[in-house]
């Protein structure tokens, strides 16, 4: 499973990228206001630091202007992937897009009509969001699922980039289902390395070692 960084904080991606976790980057203009930065120079630095897809959303809400948005996104860096909205627009941005060989990946997913759309149209990544849909009471989860049923019926290549992930379990979830990628928040992966018992345990181990009185080197 490929893990991307949900997040434009170039900081806490590069803890992330030095010990080998990140094979990408999703932001989104939420993030961008969030890192309070310009969206052309902290994407630029994120490209560089990281070798794998970097998403770079457009804004426009027509199609010749998310294609021309997009193709301005491109030029920041090989890695960029432009990012579009699941709408008829964003559709037909990606087709084109995707015909030109741009990367695209399609977010705001919220059912499997919409993933299977996207596939149509070219998508290299379908971003269904998880935790927007868990947060009204759906289960984010059965979505992921019902992509990844279709997208394996047909032999579609878009890959399933399961995304607002609010919880470890969420990535384990996905993980079982077999989505693709997930881009989650930067604390949300080094949650992942937490358990009660591995805290408990070091404790009981670092308690016992004292008692030893020795010392190791
Ligand atoms: C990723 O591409 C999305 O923009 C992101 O995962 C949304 O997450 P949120 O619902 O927590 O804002």
């Amino acid at each position: 499973m490929k893990f991307f960084v949900d997040t434009a904080d170039v900081a806490a991606i590069k803890e992330l990228n030095d010990l080998g976790m990140v094979d990408g980057v999703t932001t989104n203009p939420s993030l961008i206001l969030k890192s309070g930065r310009d969206i052309a120079e902290v994407t630029k630095e994120i490209c560089d630091l990281v070798d794998g897809p970097v998403s770079a959303e457009v804004v426009a809400e027509k199609a010749d202007d998310m294609i021309r948005e997009g193709k301005h996104l491109a030029k920041i860096a090989e890695n960029i992937t432009v990012k579009v909205p699941l709408t008829w627009d964003g559709l037909k941005a990606c087709r084109v897009l995707s015909d030109e060989g741009y990367m695209v990946n399609v977010t705001l997913c919220f059912s499997a009509a919409q993933a299977l759309l996207a596939a149509k149209a070219g998508a290299t990544f379908i971003s269904p969001f998880i935790g927007r849909l868990d947060d009204i009471n759906l289960d984010g989860m059965d979505l992921i699922a019902d992509i990844r049923e279709i997208y394996d019926n047909y032999g579609y290549e878009t890959e399933i980039l399961a995304a607002s992930i609010r919880s470890v379990s969420h990535i384990t979830d996905a993980a079982k289902i077999g989505a693709d990628v997930i881009t989650a928040p930067p604390s949300v992966i080094k949650a992942m390395a937490n358990h009660v018992l591995t805290d408990k345990g070091l404790a009981q181990f670092n308690a016992d070692w004292a008692q030893t009185g020795q010392k190791i080197g």
